[in-house]
């Protein structure tokens, strides 16, 4: 009999369950999309009840399909979208709906934690600037703007780890995600009680952290009639989206790294120590590999960008008759293969909702500069990866200044499929990029922690080595190269030009 481990990711745009035997084999996976709630630009809230639906949907439809008894699934792992802040009363109900990560309206708060800890002596405490995205700034902005429902809380819990609550009724949490509400002391991976104290908060308030192997709670009897998953199946502490989609991929040593294309571009690095760059220009948290860590760079709209262009102005019908064996994106990869490497210089900046990795700016917004009357669709469709793929150069030259060589960079997430933006991401990074068999991402990262967990795998490393094999290969192009070495000098001047300008824009009603 086949031991089985599930995973589950609760996103942005989706929930993935994943079942997968001992082998890594994927046995059957499934996915449920939920809408995302923008109330006014730049905020974006979800109910945290729909990731629980899709949750328990998922698991129901992966056993459905699966010829496995639900005996054989030896354990479950969860990740999920980091920082959004999922907030319960008393009686564990929601008290609103979760603010997330890409939510900007905290510029304020942030600032405030600057006032009580210092610039430097916040990021010295937590490793980490305090960013929008942050979990910690959005409590103080419910304390401030929301006080009625700031006297109600009883709990603060992050998106998987309410999920976690409702499979198993366990408050707990792990310490990829924990480092990511920047309140965590992150060399002890373990709450910090003076980020704690300055904020006013409680250790009661926040769930217990866990190593991410560890188990950290059972599935109860409500979700096991729900699902059909045995009553005490074991849930592992999991990991953020980032740290699973890493162990997923194999990251798990010092000088590996990998680079994400998903809704948002992640440039992921592990590393052995606890160390952290003095000017916070990347995150720094811990990995889901006990005593070891990462760096992180993040383009907050990567793959977003093209998502909001193909809704917006890509799918029309001069296209569809253009390309007609061609539909969604590989329509839009189609329209940028017909462009040179450069797109004839139009540029465009990424900024959608703001922009974290380097710039940390919340007032940032998406510009093309350079349009001609040369510029055709496709010209901008294949801007927009090559734009994203220099903020994510500007990721990896940040992480290259804490003493990371990669010699190669993993490409995972939804870009990874795109031929094209492979090659144009092993141009612009100057590095050679692979692709995994493995596809799946976060689910499949925390599934193969359930297996650790389970006692299935030895450790971590034997689980990856077991499962992950490299697919594909793109090497940079030396012409290309230096194209777009030109370009990017004017891609990184183009934000100091516009910074002020960006606030202005933000001052018109
Ligand atoms: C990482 C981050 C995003 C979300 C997306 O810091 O904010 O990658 O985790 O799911």
């Amino acid at each position: 009999m086949r031991n089985c481990t599930l995973g589950i990711d609760v996103g942005t745009t989706s929930t993935k369950t994943v079942l997968i035997d001992e082998n890594g084999s994927v046995i059957s996976s499934a996915t449920k999309e939920y809408p995302l709630d923008v109330p006014k630009a730049g905020w974006a809230q979800q109910d945290p009840s729909d990731w629980y639906q899709a949750a328990i949907d998922t698991i129901k439809e992966v056993i459905a399909n699966a010829n496995v008894k639900p005996e054989q699934i030896k354990a479950l792992g969860l990740s999920g979208q980091m920082h959004g802040s999922v907030f319960l009363d008393k009686n564990n109900e929601v008290i609103r709906p979760a603010i997330l990560w890409c939510d900007q309206r905290t510029e304020k708060q942030c600032q405030q934690i600057y006032d009580i800890f210092g610039y430097e002596g916040f990021i010295k405490l937590s490793f980490n600037q305090a960013l929008p995205g942050f979990t910690a700034p959005k409590i103080l902005w419910l304390k401030e703007n929301e006080p009625e429902n700031y006297k109600k809380v009883a709990q603060i819990l992050l998106p998987k780890d309410y999920v976690r609550f409702m499979l198993s009724g366990a408050f707990a949490t792990e310490v990829s995600d924990a480092a990511g509400t920047v309140m965590m002391d992150i060399a002890k991976r373990d709450w910090s009680d003076e980020i704690l104290e300055g904020m006013g908060l409680t250790r009661d308030l926040l769930p217990k952290v866990f190593e991410s192997p560890v188990i950290s709670s059972k599935v109860n009897e409500h979700t096991a009639r729900q699902t059909g998953l045995v009553e005490g199946t074991p849930i592992v502490g999991g990991a953020s989206d980032n740290a699973a989609g890493a162990i997923g991929s194999g990251i798990i040593r010092e000088g590996l790294v990998s680079d994400s294309i998903g809704t948002s571009g992640v440039v992921f690095a592990t590393s052995d120590k606890p160390v952290y760059d003095p000017q916070g220009r990347v995150h720094a948290f811990c990995h889901a590999i006990p005593g070891k860590w990462h760096f992180t760079g993040v383009t907050l709209s990567a793959a977003g960008s093209l998502k909001w262009y193909y809704e917006g102005f890509g799918a029309n019908e001069e296209f569809r008759k253009k390309y007609p064996d061609k539909q969604g994106y590989a329509l839009l990869n189609k329209q940028a293969e017909n462009v040179e490497p450069g797109s004839e210089s139009l540029l465009f900046l990424p900024y959608l909702s703001g922009e974290r990795t380097p710039h940390g700016d919340p007032y940032a917004r998406g510009v093309f500069f350079g349009i001609s009357y040369r510029h055709t669709q496709d010209h901008f469709v294949r801007a927009i990866m090559e734009g994203v793929s220099f903020s994510q150069h500007d990721c990896l030259e940040i992480i290259k200044q804490q003493n990371i060589t990669p010699d190669k960079v993993v490409m995972f997430g939804g870009g990874a499929k795109s031929k094209v933006w492979r090659q144009i991401l092993a141009d612009i990074l100057n590095s050679k990029i692979v692709t995994l068999n493995i596809e799946e991402g976060p689910a499949y990262g925390v599934a193969l922690l359930a297996g650790v967990g389970a006692g299935i795998y030895e450790d971590i490393e034997q689980a990856c080595s077991q499962t992950i094999k490299e697919v594909s290969e793109n090497n940079p192009i030396p012409e290309n190269v230096s194209r777009y070495g030109k370009l990017y000098e004017v891609y990184h001047a183009l934000y100091k030009s516009l910074k002020e300008d960006y606030k202005k824009l933000d001052g018109i009603d």
